[in-house]
């Protein structure tokens, strides 16, 4: 009964998480008749296609106006639109069109956008990335501009974002036909009379060759269009704008684009997990609690009765448990680094559970990403000075050097080499230079001295103080179980967490790497406490097994079994690569490795530090239960 309690609770808490998201983040913009409507261009994405087993095909973004493809650019000349720096980050590039829309008018007339010649090197270019199933993405007041797409397991018309670049269906044609019209449908919503807002763009695009139809627009009639690599080839785009009314206010247009995929499938197996996953808390929780009672009444009477009966079990190690590990600097400096992650990642998601994360703002989820990490380097430095100085490590000014800077400095190479890939890929997702510049002295002019000044606290408030003393001369150990063993353990116990996250993974890897909108913050936080609360608890029953087995070195060993499920992180993602991605570039496998490797790197760092920090605070528990003479 508890337990469906349980699920109760969690299942209406991740609805209300869903539908907290919808919060708009910003004013609507109420537009009258004939008032102009702009319509920006974002980079161009590869997208998974529509087929069945479709794959990703590629990693590599595109400029909408990148000289090969010939799209039409506006007489003013083209201008940047401003944004946010995690929408930089996350590859948003937009920029004006050409487009001429005015409000209401010029309902359904066919338009020509412009003409351009190919040349055949560029049409090549232009082949393959139809090939690579490349999406437009437009943007019209805030809205993507959106592709009705049929799920092919249920049957349900969903919005897509973004929409195809060309055609390269082998039914429809054994070439892949570029798509040179667009019917970009307006759905407006009249609050008052006389006042009108955007609430829906859908665009269908397709593809009209030769010179038939280009008074209507009308490729039901045409031949498509195909781009010869021989010779040049002359592209007419068309389009036309159809207003339509709907019935969708402002406040809900977002419901369309956030569609999700067979959300019972979605419920079942995450209620599925929750459970088993509660359970299994509750189950480890209880028998450690049983047997340490048990073991804390029995050691207890033995003492009393002063009876000379030997000590056994992890009592026997409570001259050893507070020894100083080996290279106690390097697991302070990772613990502080992922007390700091772990602190970003919180902040982050009770952001986007109050729906301030909105995809209304485009990159917020990045920026308040960014912003959280480098402020809370103070926490890191903290965190980290604490840990060293509980760890019995003396160099403090080394510790908070090393905690400022050694992981900044692995992910700023990392990105480095990577933006090297994309740059020599002619790619627009590259990190423009003065980002990236601005990225490295916001760390080092706002997280550094932060990190500097949490260390200076922590090492004020010093060492934690332990319930027993470390006897002078270490113990011997013996020869434990195999499981017990570093590596072994920590492959077991990442197990759990992984299984715990299993389902909303999917989801974020294709969110990450196929531009598909994530929104489901709700599940998200939920399983990120459900996350935090088994690693907790498997790691601390591991540590229980190891003093058992009287192994004292407990501290690397948390901290590695903590962050176990980074293992299966890795393996999923490399599966993830095998199943859903077929990526044909050495670029994009290098791409997709090296954010894989990221991935894994802070999930490592989050995960062994909730690990570390829960065993310590057992141990302690543990062992200022005993009594020692
Ligand atoms: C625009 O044209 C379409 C198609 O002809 C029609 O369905 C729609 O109602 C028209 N909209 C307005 C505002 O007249």
């Amino acid at each position: 009964m508890r337990l469906a309690a349980f699920v109760l609770v969690f299942a209406s808490l991740a609805s209300t998480g869903i539908n907290a998201f919808y919060l708009p983040g910003t004013a609507p913009r109420d537009y009258q008749e004939g008032e102009r409507v702009e319509l920006y261009v974002n980079a161009l994405t590869p997208i998974i296609g529509s087929t069945d087993n479709a794959k990703l095909k590629s990693m590599i973004n595109y400029d909408y106006y990148n000289p090969a493809f010939h799209f039409c650019e506006p007489e003013e000349g083209i201008k940047k639109q401003p944004e946010s720096l995690g929408s930089i980050l996350f590859g948003d590039r937009i920029f004006n069109s050409k487009f001429d829309i005015e409000m209401l008018r010029n309902n359904a007339t066919c338009r020509t956008l412009c003409t351009t010649n190919v040349p055949p090197e560029d049409a090549k270019f232009i082949n393959d990335r139809i090939k690579e199933d490349y999406a437009l993405n437009w943007l019209i007041d805030g809205l993507p501009a959106a592709e009705m797409k049929k799920d092919l397991k249920s049957g349900e018309i969903f919005f897509d974002m973004g929409f195809n670049l060309g055609n390269d269906d082998d039914e429809f044609a054994e070439r892949p036909a570029l798509n040179n019209n667009y019917d970009v449908y307006i759905r407006y919503h009249e609050p008052i009379p006389g006042v009108y807002r955007v609430v829906g763009v859908l665009v269908w695009p397709s593809s009209i060759g030769g010179n038939q139809d280009i008074e209507t627009c009308d490729s039901t009639a045409a031949d498509p269009l195909f781009l010869s690599e021989e010779q040049e080839t002359q592209v007419r785009y068309t389009y036309r704008v159809l207003w339509t009314e709907s019935d969708t206010p402002w406040a809900t247009r977002w419901d369309n684009y956030l569609h999700i995929f067979d959300p019972k499938i979605h419920w079942f197996s995450l209620i599925n997990s929750f459970a088993v996953v509660v359970f299994l808390c509750i189950m480890v929780a209880m028998i450690v609690y049983r047997s340490v009672s048990r073991d804390i009444s029995r050691y207890n009477a033995i003492d009393l009765s002063e009876d000379v009966q030997e000590d056994f079990g992890w009592k026997l190690v409570h001259g050893e448990v507070f020894r100083t590990p080996q290279n106690p600097l390097i697991l302070s400096v990772i613990v502080g680094n992922g007390a700091q992650l772990c602190a970003m990642v919180g902040v982050t998601l009770v952001f986007a559970l109050f729906g301030f994360l909105s995809p209304s703002n485009r990159g917020s989820l990045a920026t308040v990403m960014m912003v959280c990490w480098t402020f809370f380097g103070g926490i890191g430095g903290y965190v980290s000075a604490r840990v060293y100085s509980s760890l019995g490590g003396t160099d403090r000014r080394k510790n908070t050097f090393m905690t400022a800077v050694i992981l900044p400095t692995i992910v700023f190479a990392v990105v480095f080499l990577l933006n090297f890939f994309l740059i020599a890929a002619g790619s627009s997702g590259a990190v423009p230079f003065g980002t990236m510049l601005l990225i490295v002295l916001l760390w080092f002019g706002t997280s550094a001295p932060l990190s500097s000044i949490g260390a200076y606290f922590g090492s004020k408030h010093g060492a934690i103080s332990h319930p027993v003393r470390v006897n002078p001369i270490p113990r011997q150990i013996p020869p434990g179980p195999k499981y017990l063993r570093p590596y072994w353990a920590a492959i077991l116990s990442g197990i759990l967490p992984f299984g715990a996250a299993f389902v909303e993974l999917y989801f974020v890897l294709s969110s990450l790497f196929a531009s598909r909108a994530y929104y489901a913050f709700g599940f998200l936080a939920l399983t990120a406490i459900l996350v935090a609360l088994t690693t907790a608890t498997v790691t601390i029953l591991f540590t229980y097994f190891q003093l058992c087995a009287e192994e004292y070195r407990w501290h690397w060993r948390a901290f590695l079994c903590g962050g176990g499920s980074a293992f299966w992180l890795l393996i999923y993602g490399l599966y993830y690569w095998l199943s859903r991605l077929s990526l044909d570039s050495f670029s994009s496998v290098v791409l997709y490795l090296g954010y894989l490797a990221l991935l894994v790197l802070f999930d490592f760092l989050i995960t062994g530090t909730i690990g570390f920090l829960a065993s310590y605070w057992a141990v302690r528990k543990l062992y200022s239960s005993i009594r020692v003479d």
